[in-house]
């Protein structure tokens, strides 16, 4: 586990893990629009949350790029589910980057008016929407300690959880600067 502090005292914390498996205040899931599942961290979310979260999340009508809702957790661990789609790449000239930074800014939003202190983001975008993942690592963290110095108290641990090798090699490398 990496971590660093920053200057507002939330701790900033790569994980190689199931991020389903994890006891935390909430887990930020990388949806398609419709909110219906579908495979990767979506699928295992879906799966490992249970029917009730297919069900909740017919009833939010859907979720553009870049915004986010939130449903309970329901069989997770977790106690709520934050469900963000994130851009898909189409070679970096369609506001990708900034709708990936929107993810963080919206989900971390939302997370402060449930009063959500911890939460797990998955590496969003870098599957099958095929976002490269350095550049997705380092617009994730650039936007959360961007969010983070306006809101110092907001969250305790923020988490970076890597389900590849390469991107726990890229974010152990981007937290020890
Ligand atoms: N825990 C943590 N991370 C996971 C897990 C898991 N259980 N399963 C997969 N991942 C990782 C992938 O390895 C990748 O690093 O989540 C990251 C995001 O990949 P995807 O799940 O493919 O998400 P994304 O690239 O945003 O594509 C979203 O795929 O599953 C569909 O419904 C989803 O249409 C949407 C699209």
């Amino acid at each position: 586990m990496e971590n660093c502090y920053d200057k507002t005292m939330t701790e900033l914390t790569a994980l190689q893990t199931d991020i389903t498996r994890l006891h935390t205040d909430a887990i930020v899931n990388a949806a398609n629009c419709s909110l219906l599942g579908g495979g990767g961290v979506d699928g295992a979310i879906h799966h490992a949350a249970g029917p009730q979260l297919l069900a909740a999340c017919r009833a939010l009508g859907g979720c553009r790029t870049g915004e986010a809702k939130i449903t309970p957790g329901f069989a997770l661990p977790a106690r709520y589910i934050i469900h963000t789609p994130g851009p898909v790449w189409h070679g970096g000239k369609q506001n990708e980057e900034m709708l990936l930074r929107s993810c963080y800014t919206c989900s971390l939003e939302l997370a402060r008016r449930y009063d959500i202190q911890r939460i797990a983001f998955p590496c969003i975008s870098t599957g099958a929407y095929g976002f490269p993942h350095e550049l997705a690592a380092k617009t994730a963290l650039s936007t959360v300690k961007q969010f983070i110095s306006r809101n110092p108290s907001a969250f305790n641990t923020i988490y970076f959880v890597c389900f590849l090798p390469i991107d726990w090699h890229i974010y152990q490398h981007l937290l020890e600067k």
